[in-house]
């Protein structure tokens, strides 16, 4: 039976209009060589929208996203919106699209593909054959908690203030995806936090023992302090199987992960919501790395984040583990022939740009699929 669905573009800003372009020639390729039919929709995000509409998401586009069977986002940001105030900032597309759709849990896969092994800035030992999964909650802590803002005190001085706030059941719907993986890889997971210096990271750590306790003793738990965690990730990163951690926190060990693979320009994410009564949760896919101004528009990005990406709505959305196999085989396929673009280039290797790369990564699906 053909699998239909909706899928909403926001390709963004900077490089992710040149990223999501050679996805889009992906999505084409399985509309006509897989039983599926997918409507692709486009709207801006990000500082585009805020050029054009003067706030960098439109009610229009929240509710295409709602409305959507999943939403691949390429990036948002630019160094001519620093100034902008905070709630306009491109960014601040992104934070409504990730609060009103209720994306509490980013999982951000760490691999290690063999052909890209000597690009790490670690020894090869070191990160050969690493897969850790890491799962940032997305909706809660510093990012969104009250109060926040900066004010001006009776001496003339100026304070800045946020807040960090976790409750029960934010901790335990992120730390049950977090279970639910770790059952399905290496059965442990690494909870991350600052109980010696914080009361919400000590509730973080109560709640994720308690869950862990009622409803997943059979996953192994341990317990990391956050900067301990993020020494042991280029100390041995290969120690982790999952992560979960709050939002601010999993931002930086996230980007610190990534980069142990070699390359931001490789790594997808997921931000997925709560699944609903007919087992429909919403999601939102985007690569890692961010908008990259200063090579837009030029033919360098590396398409491979967000093409993983796309892979990854096909198989936590779609469930299409076939296609995205496909996809993530001819990935695999094309490193292997030594094609690279500038971020992951080595010795003795062919340099392609974003097109050149999208066409490899084609061609390497049609062989596949004959
Ligand atoms: C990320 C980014 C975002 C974040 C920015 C763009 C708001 O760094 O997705 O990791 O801080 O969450
Ligand atoms: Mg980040």
């Amino acid at each position: 039976m053909t699998v239909k669905k909706t899928i909403l573009m926001l390709p963004g800003d900077g490089i992710g209009p040149d990223v999501i372009a050679q996805t889009r020639r992906l999505i084409d390729w399985l509309n006509s060589n897989r039983d599926v039919a997918f409507t692709v929709e486009e709207d801006l995000v990000g500082g585009c929208s805020h050029d054009a509409h003067g706030v960098p998401l439109t009610d229009a586009a929240m509710a295409r996203a709602q409305a959507a069977d999943a939403v691949l986002l390429g990036a948002v940001g630019g160094p001519q919106y620093d100034g902008l105030p905070f709630d306009v900032r491109p960014e601040a597309g992104l934070l409504r699209l990730r609060k009103e759709m209720e994306l509490f849990a980013n999982l951000r896969p760490a691999v290690v593909f063999p052909a890209l092994a000597d690009h790490s800035s670690l020894k090869r030992e070191v990160v050969e054959g690493l897969d850790i999964m890491i799962v940032r909650e997305l909706t809660g802590g510093v990012y969104f908690g009250e109060p926040r803002g900066i004010e001006t005190l009776p001496d003339g001085q100026r304070r800045g203030i946020n807040t960090q706030v976790y409750t029960t059941s934010e901790i335990h719907r992120v730390a049950a995806v977090a279970f639910d993986l770790a059952r399905k890889r290496g059965k442990l997971v690494h909870s991350v936090e600052k109980m010696n210096v914080m009361e919400s990271g000590r509730l973080w750590r109560e709640e994720v023992t308690a869950l862990h306790e009622k409803s997943f003793s059979d996953v192994k738990l341990e317990h990391m302090l956050a900067d301990n965690c993020a020494m042991q990730l280029v100390r041995n990163p290969k120690q982790f199987d999952v992560i979960v951690t709050d939002n601010l926190f999993g931002d930086m060990l996230s980007d610190e992960a990534a980069m142990l693979t070699g390359s931001l320009g490789m790594l997808p994410s997921a931000s997925l919501g709560a699944t609903d009564g007919q087992g429909r949760r919403k999601a939102l896919y985007e690569p890692v790395h961010g908008s990259a101004p200063d090579i837009a528009g030029q033919n360098l990005a590396n398409p491979i984040a967000t093409i993983l990406s796309f892979a990854m709505m096909l198989r936590y959305s779609f469930d299409l583990a076939e296609p995205a196999s496909v996809i993530e085989d001819s990935v695999r396929d094309v490193l292997n022939q030594g094609l690279r673009t500038g971020d992951i280039m080595g010795a003795g290797m062919t340099q392609v740009g974003t097109a050149g790369m999208g066409d490899a990564i084609l061609a390497a699906m049609e062989k596949y699929a004959a």
